[in-house]
């Protein structure tokens, strides 16, 4: 019973201790850390187990950088065209700090976003099938394994999309890393040790998420 209640204590740590983890330390991840993490990922859920996942494991200080910098780029696209369309200003419509604000419009138009996959040890490039229906669910469910076994391992990852959203960057990727043209680059996770400790970000109270049998009657009613 009580082997029960601690397995379920540590899924939940795991789960509630996962943080995106963007800057991170010179050290190596082990081999044995990695295997343990490509299993998490082998062992997801997929829709009619198609498992449409494949890994590509990039290490060489190079290639992190030619992947920073595209990724970078597209960012700073990205932002830029949410700043021209007034959507990042609605974004940050309840900053009231003019200097911080405008400092979040200058970090995330600059092309620096997303560039700090160059300095994490692994870059994970999580690719997937493109004649499968479900490849962006399964590959999702993959992601969170192995982000949750990174956690459980005591390192950091961060999931970056930037790159692969926008269709010429992830061109690029994918020449760079020579992938056949029956695949997608799904997501890049830069896995490392963390240089420090990351608060959790904030998320929505649980009775603003879930209904009872419809749409808009609480299942969390206010205590008596
Ligand atoms: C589908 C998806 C795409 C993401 N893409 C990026 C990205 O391109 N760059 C980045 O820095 N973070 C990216 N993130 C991380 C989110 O910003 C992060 O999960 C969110 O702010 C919540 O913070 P937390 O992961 O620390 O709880 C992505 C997360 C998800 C789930």
């Amino acid at each position: 019973m009580s082997e029960t209640y601690s397995l379920i204590d540590a899924t939940m740590k795991v789960i509630q201790d996962r943080r995106s983890i963007r800057e991170f330390t010179d050290e190596p991840v082990s081999d044995q850390d990695m295997d343990m993490i490509l299993e998490a990922g082998r062992q997801a859920p997929s829709g009619e187990n198609a498992q449409p996942w494949r890994f590509i494991i990039i290490k060489d200080e190079g290639m992190r950088k030619k992947m920073g910098a595209i990724a970078g780029g597209g960012s700073g696209r990205r932002f830029t065209a949410e700043f021209v369309t007034k959507k990042m200003q609605e974004r940050f419509a309840n900053l009231q700090d003019e200097v911080k604000r405008q400092a979040a419009f200058h970090k995330l138009t600059s092309g620096q976003v997303s560039t700090f996959m160059a300095d994490a040890p692994v870059n994970l490039v999580v690719c997937g099938k493109k004649d499968v229906w479900d490849t962006p669910y399964d590959t999702s469910a993959a992601i969170e394994n192995i982000l949750l076994m990174v956690t459980a391992l005591g390192l950091g990852a961060c999931w970056v999309i930037a790159p692969c959203i926008d269709i010429r960057d992830e061109e690029r990727i994918k020449a760079l890393l020579g992938m056949p043209e029956g695949y997608k680059a799904i997501s890049i996770l830069s896995i490392g040790h963390p240089t420090r400790p990351h608060r959790q970000r904030p998320r929505l109270p649980i009775k603003e998420l879930v209904f009872s049998e419809k749409w808009g009657d609480p299942y969390y009613k206010e205590q008596a």
